[in-house]
């Protein structure tokens, strides 16, 4: 089983999103055959240009080598989702919102004949059976406020590339209820199903 773990926090040693991404991927490391690969979208991810869309959009067979060079990243990172059964997203909320360094991840994912087709009703995924396991973390802003943009944007995301079975971690108020939030994300992360 291969086991992709996202990162996306501007913070390393203290963040809580990763503490808690590394907790479940000790989880999924139990398993025997199971393989790990790791991805810090706060390192290394560009914006899109119109040279990128461009390359995109021109057939494979037809691409220069400079538009392949341009694309090499974003076909890793598909690679990379292609290939895993089990997606673990770990994102902090910034500004209601995930991190720019995850939207980029988005970006360069989502590519129409890549991870998703385009139908006459609308964008159909093409990345099945898999889980993903969406921890996130929050300051003030609570799971189940209306100003929570994040969690919506994402169940849509992942479904938009075909991953509709999707769990949600939240250890969320963490400046004013730390200790009980994060332990209940921790427990719920050891009693997962796996
Ligand atoms: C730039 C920035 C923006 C933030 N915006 C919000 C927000 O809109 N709502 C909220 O509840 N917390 C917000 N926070 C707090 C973080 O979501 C919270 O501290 C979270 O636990 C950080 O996760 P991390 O430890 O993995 O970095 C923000 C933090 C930063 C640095």
């Amino acid at each position: 089983m291969n086991i992709l773990l996202i990162d996306s926090s501007a913070r390393i040693g203290a963040s809580e999103s990763r503490k808690l991404g590394e907790r479940l991927a000790t989880r999924f490391g139990e398993i025997p055959d199971a393989t790990m690969c790791r991805r810090d979208v706060n390192q290394g991810l560009h914006v899109l240009s119109e040279a990128h869309l461009a390359a995109y959009y021109t057939p494979a067979n037809q691409r220069t080598v400079a538009q392949k060079e341009l694309i090499k990243v974003s076909d890793i990172l598909i690679e990379e989702l292609r290939t895993c059964d089990r997606l673990i997203l770990t994102m902090p909320m910034y500004n209601f919102n995930i991190p720019a360094s995850l939207k980029m991840w988005q970006d360069l994912v989502m590519r129409e004949g890549e991870t998703f087709d385009t139908v006459p009703t609308g964008i159909v995924g093409k990345l099945k059976h898999k889980k993903a396991y969406i921890i996130i973390t929050t300051g003030g802003t609570g799971r189940a406020s209306p100003d929570n943009m994040l969690e919506p944007l994402t169940r849509l995301f992942l479904s938009g590339i075909g991953i509709e079975d999707q769990t949600y971690i939240h250890a969320d108020n963490l400046a004013y209820n730390h200790e009980n939030s994060f332990k209940a994300a921790q427990r719920q992360i050891d009693e997962l199903e796996i």
